[in-house]
């Protein structure tokens, strides 16, 4: 569906505002820098979430929040139905105040400290960092790279599990490439997972921004169980929890509204226990877990989740666009890098996964040599385990992206 005016919303993105903004993107950049770096977007938060964080405010209403998390775990609920035709029980939600807090309290419930992780890569930097602070051992399984684009290496995830890992974090979408996983890649997960007692945790944090949208219902595709009353329409993300999970399996899922709405600040997100195994693991959980979140997050993302679909719809549209946007941009100005052949768009996020290594010279760092000729400033794939890469982070307006990747050309320069 089209959202009204939703392109003169994202476009209105105004560059003095992000520059008076404190937040980690921006503060502190250079001002003659342009900041596509941390997985935060330039645009305005959704009407919803602004009213309910103004009502917040008005009320003085800044208390903690109740550690059920009031309505949220059954508008996400909701939001899941009408988005992807999943169902998950409002009742089995733990709320955490991050996504990555409840990617570290299920690695010490699911697992033993020493023990092996496996971990895609290139990866979400605090993945490593995570496993460093649980005592846990990261094994890496490179994703795939092919002329057809990137998918999981099944055969590898069974040679680390064989091998002994004794959990997987699971990023899908994924960070930093954008892939989106199909319903088949990931019950060849689940089914491997199983086969080898395997624990999976999924971070799903990236769920809503699926860019494209599903194939219609009734065509035998996966997502034809939509519930209907949403008005954003449904996207092609499969749940992970929506996959046969098999026999024992131990199944966690994490999500948050902090990407898609643009809150990370808010401190809010949801942990699920999917299987039966997981949920028994979870009662090992501290007490005090649920405490911990902010009310601020909580009325932001439950009001984000039940009136947000239609902004929702109209941000990933433009992002649609500007990930279009971007590859002609890129294949114009950085032909040697992002363009050539290889060169895979993202499905999801609002992160584009580029390879600088014909563009910056070997063994310096991509990020700053990108920030010191061209004034745009990328995140260094080196912090994803892949030196000479970079993530251009897209969520921003179509004008500030032409400019910033208009004055990357002058990278070819150098060469
Ligand atoms: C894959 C992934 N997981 C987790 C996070 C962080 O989420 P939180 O701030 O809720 O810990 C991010 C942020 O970019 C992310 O990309």
């Amino acid at each position: 569906m089209t959202v009204p005016h939703a392109s003169a919303l994202f476009d209105a993105v105004d560059p003095a505002v992000l520059r008076r903004r404190h937040n980690t993107k921006w503060f502190g950049a250079p001002e003659d820098v342009l900041a596509l770096s941390v997985a935060e977007t330039d645009f305005a938060p959704a009407p919803p979430v602004m009213e309910a964080l103004e009502r917040a405010l008005a009320d003085g209403d800044l208390g903690y929040a109740p550690p059920d998390a009031i309505g949220l775990p059954a508008a996400f609920a909701a939001f899941a139905g009408r988005q992807w035709g999943w169902h998950p029980d409002p009742a089995a939600f733990v709320p955490v105040s991050e996504v990555m807090v409840g990617v570290v309290e299920a690695l010490r419930v699911l697992t033993a400290p020493g023990d092996r992780v496996v971990v895609e890569t290139p990866a979400y930097g605090p993945y490593f960092r995570v496993m460093r602070e649980t005592g846990r051992t990261l094994v890496p399984v490179p994703l795939l790279h092919t002329a057809d684009g990137r998918r999981r290496d099944i055969e590898g995830l069974r040679r680390a599990f064989e091998q002994g890992a004794t959990a997987m974090l699971l990023c899908h979408p994924h960070n930093p490439t954008g892939h989106l996983a199909d319903r088949a890649e990931l019950a060849a997960v689940a089914e491997a997972a199983a086969e080898y007692g395997v624990a999976v945790i999924a971070d799903e944090i990236w769920a809503p921004l699926v860019l494209d949208d599903a194939p219609a219902a009734g065509d035998g595709t996966d997502n034809g169980g939509r519930d209907s009353g949403g008005d954003g329409g449904g996207s092609a993300f499969v749940p992970y929890a929506t996959v046969p999970q098999g026999p024992g399996a131990r199944t966690v899922v994490l999500t948050s509204a902090s990407k898609a709405y643009n809150i990370p600040g808010l401190k809010c997100a949801l942990m699920l226990p999917v299987t039966d195994g997981a949920a028994a693991a979870l009662g090992g959980l501290p007490e005090l877990l649920p405490y911990r979140i902010s009310l601020l997050g909580v009325l932001a993302a439950q009001a984000a989740f039940a009136q947000g679909d239609a902004w929702l719809a109209g941000l990933r549209g433009y992002l649609r666009s500007n990930r279009d946007l971007l590859t002609r941009l890129l294949a114009e100005h950085v032909p040697d890098a992002g363009a050539r052949p290889g060169y895979v768009p993202p499905a999801a996020t609002y992160l584009s996964w580029i390879d600088l290594r014909s563009v910056v010279p070997d063994g310096v760092p991509v990020a700053a040599y990108v920030e010191e000729r061209s004034r745009v400033r990328l995140s260094d794939g080196e912090e994803y385990g892949a030196p000479g890469w970079a993530r251009l982070n897209f969520g921003t307006s179509a004008a500030l992206l032409e400019e910033s990747v208009r004055r990357m050309g002058t990278l070819r320069d150098g060469l």
